[in-house]
């Protein structure tokens, strides 16, 4: 074989050499594979078509690849270190690394569903107020109308801090169970009219399970003026669900129990899942609870100074994180409060 037959063998490469020069990172890449790719790489199909040239050549060409190949991995090491070189800076910033997306924080679901239900409430003329989550027996229970031995004031859904339920001087301290004890706080302070709402954690002795957490929130709601009817109360709370669930949810009052109001009453809402044909997070009633209600009790306003004779009201009292799950469809209310990015993530810009 000729030595310009040899030539031929390497046509193509020297061209490739030239450009790894003015290669950028990612042509360089290419051209590494192109040369030396370990299938079809040029110089290495040369070197594995070595075995079929007669001895003499095999020897003149083995040579003459073998050169190039140390000329293509020089060419390579400096083109890369041009590159390098280029890129760094003197803040030690390597400015061709690939960008980072950029992260957005946002609100919790059920930051979400607080502010939600506060602004509806404020079209109605409640103000958002918030109040201690320490707590002393008094306002917890005693000023509710809950007497200390009621089974609310057990210590066993109760946290106290100080003192405990056999003190019995209503001055022990606690976490609050409820964020009602801010009805009497208000109360206590201001003469109606009253038009609050009240968002804020609570704490009971429960162990976290799918649907119970030993802190979680509530809103308290509050109104209280001359002539506040129950009818009053109901289109409240009918205009609240509507609003926020949608305009053709069904709303149901269940008569119930609470010290702290008379008559009492818990509301329920048509099951947002199967919209009220009975699915198993309804437990096939076509209705979830929401929240525990009823005209303020009469005691109450005396232990808060406030005419009883003179004056009316509605309070009720809901669970946000019961409603996020309601309106995400979430099975375990555990998922709200283990900071999982990859779960909140989902909720990013829901409102
Ligand atoms: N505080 C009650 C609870 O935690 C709810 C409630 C509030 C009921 C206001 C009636 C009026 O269960």
């Amino acid at each position: 074989m000729s030595g310009s037959s040899h030539d031929q063998l390497f046509e193509g490469i020297t061209a490739a050499i030239d450009e790894i020069a003015a290669a950028d990172d990612v042509r360089l890449g290419e051209l590494r594979t192109e040369l030396l790719g370990r299938k079809a790489g040029r110089l290495t199909q040369v070197l594995r078509g070595l075995g079929k040239l007669d001895p003499d050549d095999r020897k003149a060409v083995g040579a003459r690849a073998n050169q190039i190949k140390q000329e293509i991995e020089a060419a390579i090491a400096a083109r890369e270190a041009a590159l390098h070189a280029a890129s760094a800076s003197p803040d030690g910033v390597d400015r061709s690394m690939p960008g980072r997306e950029r992260w957005w924080g946002a609100t919790h679901p059920v930051t979400d569903v607080i502010d939600e239900i506060c602004d509806i409430f404020r079209e109605l003329g409640f103000t958002r107020v918030t109040g201690p989550e320490t707590e002393t027996e008094d306002y917890n229970f005693t000023k509710l109308n809950i007497p200390l031995d009621h089974p609310a004031a057990d210590e066993h859904d109760t946290f106290y801090l100080q003192g405990g339920p056999a003190v019995g001087s209503g001055a022990a301290l606690l976490l609050r169970t409820h964020t009602s004890p801010m009805q009497a706080r208000t109360m206590e302070a201001h003469q109606p009219p009253i038009r609050i709402v009240v968002p804020g954690l609570v704490y009971r002795r429960d162990a976290f399970d799918p649907s119970h957490a030993p802190a979680f929130e509530q809103i308290e709601g509050l109104a209280v003026d001359e002539g506040v009817s129950f009818v009053e109360f109901k289109a409240a709370i009918d205009f609240f669900v509507k609003r926020f669930f949608t305009a053709d949810t069904a709303v149901r009052f269940r008569p119930s129990f609470f010290p702290f109001t008379e008559p009492s009453a818990e509301v329920d809402v048509q099951c947002q899942i199967c919209r009220g044909s009975g699915c198993s997070t309804c437990k096939q009633t076509g209705f979830l609870e929401i929240m525990g209600a009823g005209m303020v009790h009469p005691a109450v306003f005396e232990h808060c100074g406030i005419d009883p004779e003179r004056y009316t009201g509605f309070a009720f009292g809901m669970g946000p994180g019961r409603i996020a799950m309601l309106r995400h469809g979430l099975p375990d209310i555990r998922l709200l409060y283990q900071a999982d990015m990859r779960f909140l993530d989902q909720f990013r810009g829901a409102r």
